[in-house]
């Protein structure tokens, strides 16, 4: 990893990324748990490559339309499957084992506030991502605890994080400590 990229909130998305890339090959499998406006889907799709396959999610039409804009405008492959659905019910969709999943929890990025992530859904959702994952596969969840339900979502993700079990996932969390309302991420990584 190139040290002089991070260091910033705005690195620590990039940081996931190098890490997903650590476990996501060609032909792979990966789900974006959050779409919003594609750009997690589209570094994914192009992860991935034709061989592979991408399943993305949100709650709102606007990031659906908004990612197949995304992926258009960065030539990705056609290997992405777009759902407007939540994250929470994944296991409708993806009857396959994952080798890598991207949650960025919060609110679309210029979008409508009220429309968040909830810790309710996003427990479920991750229970799920971590149920499908293959081994040596990964996901990463971004954290915005700069509002209150980001805050009380990285909290009792946190304890939800700290009970599996240490002989098959590892669970690093990724923050800046002399900042606590910046965005942090956790990777679990299936051994
Ligand atoms: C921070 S944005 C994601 C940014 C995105 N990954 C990107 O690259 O542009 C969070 C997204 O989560 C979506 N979201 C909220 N609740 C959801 C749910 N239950 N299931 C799926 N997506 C949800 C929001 O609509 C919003 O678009």
């Amino acid at each position: 990893m190139d040290n002089k990229k991070f260091g910033t909130m705005i690195d620590l998305l990039l940081m996931q990324k190098e890490f997903i890339k650590r476990h996501l090959a060609p032909g792979g499998v990966a789900v974006d748990f959050t779409m919003g406006n594609g750009h997690d889907t589209a570094f994914l799709s192009r992860t991935v490559g034709e061989s592979g396959k991408v399943y993305a999610f949100d709650i709102q039409i606007e990031a659906i339309e908004s990612t197949r804009r995304t992926l258009l405008a960065e030539g990705c492959p056609d290997n992405v499957t777009l759902i407007h659905d939540s994250h929470e019910n994944a296991a409708l969709y993806i009857k396959e084992p994952i080798n890598a999943g991207m949650f960025n929890l919060g609110y679309m990025p210029g979008g409508d506030k009220t429309k968040t992530t909830m810790r309710s859904s996003t427990i479920k959702a991750v229970r799920t991502a971590i149920e499908l994952l293959a081994p040596g596969g990964a996901i990463t969840v971004a954290v915005y605890p700069g509002h209150a339900e980001g805050a009380a979502e990285g909290e009792e993700l946190a304890r939800y994080f700290a009970t599996l079990d240490k002989r098959n996932f590892s669970c690093t969390e990724v923050r800046i400590i002399n900042s606590p309302s910046s965005p942090y991420f956790t990777l679990v990584e299936k051994k």
